[in-house]
C-alpha cells in the first residue's frame, strides 16, 4: 500500500500507543470481560489496540506451534516405519485470544503487559495431541526429551496421577527454538498427549461440569464421572495388554509381552485378565 496506511503501520501504531500506556487500559477492560460487564467505546478502542500491539508476539507462537506440530508429525511417521502403525490418531491446535490470555493474567495477579504475556502464559500455543494407546503418550514425550534443540519443562502427568474429578492425560511444555528477522527465540508451546478415551472423556466432561445442575435425580455426576474415568483407565490397560501382545508377535527385539506389561506396571492385569473383567462388570452394575 502506498498511502501510508497500510495493515502494518496500523500494528506498529497499536504497538507504539500500547507501550506509551494502555497497559493500563488493557486491565481495566481485562476486568470487565471477566465480570462480565459492558464495554464501552473506549475500552473496545483499548482492546483493538492490545489485540494489534499482541500480534507480533502471538506470530512467533503461531509459528512456533506449527514447527512443533510438524515434528510431532515427523516423529509419527518414523515410528509408523518400525512399527507398522501409526501412534498419532490425529494432532488439535489452538491459538489462545488475546482477551483470555489477559484474563489468566489477571487471575496469576500479574499486570496486564505483553511482557508479563510472553513471562507467565505458558499456553498461548497449544497442541492436543490424540493417540491410540497409553504406552504411545510416554513414547512420544520420550522422543521429544532427546530431541537435543528442545528444553521439555514442567510435565504434568494426569495419567499417573489423575485429578480427583477423574481428568487423564500427560501435559508439559516445550520450548522450540524459532528463527525470526531479529534472531532466534525458544517460544513455549503446551502440549497436551491423551488416547482416544481419555479425549472422549475429557470432552463430555467438559460439557457437563457446565451444566448448571450437578445433581441430577439423585446422581451425582462429579462421583459418576470419576467412576467412568477408572472404567476407562481399565479398558486401556487391557488394550495395551492387546497391542504389547501384537507387537510381540511382530518379533521386536525385547517385547516380551510380560516385559512390557511391567514396565506399564500392568502385571498384575496380565495375570488375572479375569477378576479385572469381573470388577469392569461390577462397576458397571453400579452405574446402572
Ligand atoms: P489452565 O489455567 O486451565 O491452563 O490450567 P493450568 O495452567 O493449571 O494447567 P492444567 O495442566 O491443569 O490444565 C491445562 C488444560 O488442560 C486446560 O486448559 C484444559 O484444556 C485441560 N484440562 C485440565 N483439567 C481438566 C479437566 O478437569 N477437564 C477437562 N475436560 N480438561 C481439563
Ligand atoms: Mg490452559
Amino acid at each position: 500500500m502506498s498511502n501510508g496506511t497500510s495493515i502494518e503501520d496500523i500494528r506498529m501504531n497499536a504497538s507504539v500507543s500500547y507501550r506509551r500506556g494502555h497497559g493500563a487500559a488493557g486491565r481495566e477492560v481485562t476486568e470487565k470481560l471477566t465480570q462480565n460487564r459492558i464495554l464501552t467505546n473506549n475500552d473496545i478502542d483499548a482492546l483493538t489496540v492490545l489485540e494489534f500491539a499482541a500480534q507480533d508476539i502471538l506470530q512467533k507462537y503461531h509459528a512456533a506451534m506449527r514447527q512443533m506440530e510438524a515434528r510431532l508429525e515427523t516423529l509419527d511417521q518414523d515410528l509408523k516405519l518400525r512399527r507398522s502403525r501409526n501412534p498419532i490418531h490425529h494432532i488439535e491446535s489452538r491459538m489462545k485470544s488475546v482477551p483470555s490470555i489477559f484474563e489468566k493474567l489477571e487471575r496469576y495477579g500479574k499486570d496486564a503487559t505483553l511482557e508479563a504475556m510472553e513471562e507467565y502464559i505458558m499456553d498461548i500455543a497449544g497442541l492436543r495431541v490424540i493417540v491410540s494407546y497409553i504406552q504411545d503418550a510416554y513414547t512420544i514425550l520420550d522422543y521429544l526429551e532427546h530431541q537435543d534443540d528442545l528444553e521439555v519443562v514442567t510435565v504434568k502427568d494426569y495419567i499417573a496421577n489423575p485429578k480427583p474429578n477423574g481428568y487423564r492425560s500427560l501435559h508439559f511444555i516445550v520450548r522450540i527454538p524459532v528463527f525470526f528477522l531479529d534472531g532466534k527465540k525458544a517460544i513455549p508451546v503446551e502440549i497436551q498427549i491423551r488416547t482416544i478415551a481419555m479425549d472422549y472423556w475429557a470432552s463430555l466432561e467438559h460439557d457437563l461440569k457446565y451444566k448448571s445442575v450437578y445433581e441430577i435425580e439423585g446422581v451425582d455426576v462429579g462421583d459418576e464421572l470419576k467412576a467412568c474415568s477408572q472404567i476407562i483407565s481399565g479398558v486401556e490397560k487391557r488394550m495395551q495388554i492387546m497391542a504389547n501382545a501384537l507387537e510381540g508377535q511382530k518379533g521386536h527385539p525385547g517385547s516380551s509381552v510380560v516385559q512390557k506389561a511391567k514396565r506399564m506396571d500392568l502385571a498384575q492385569t496380565l495375570e488375572a485378565p479375569a477378576s479385572v473383567a469381573v470388577t469392569l462388570a461390577e462397576d458397571e452394575t453400579e452405574l446402572g
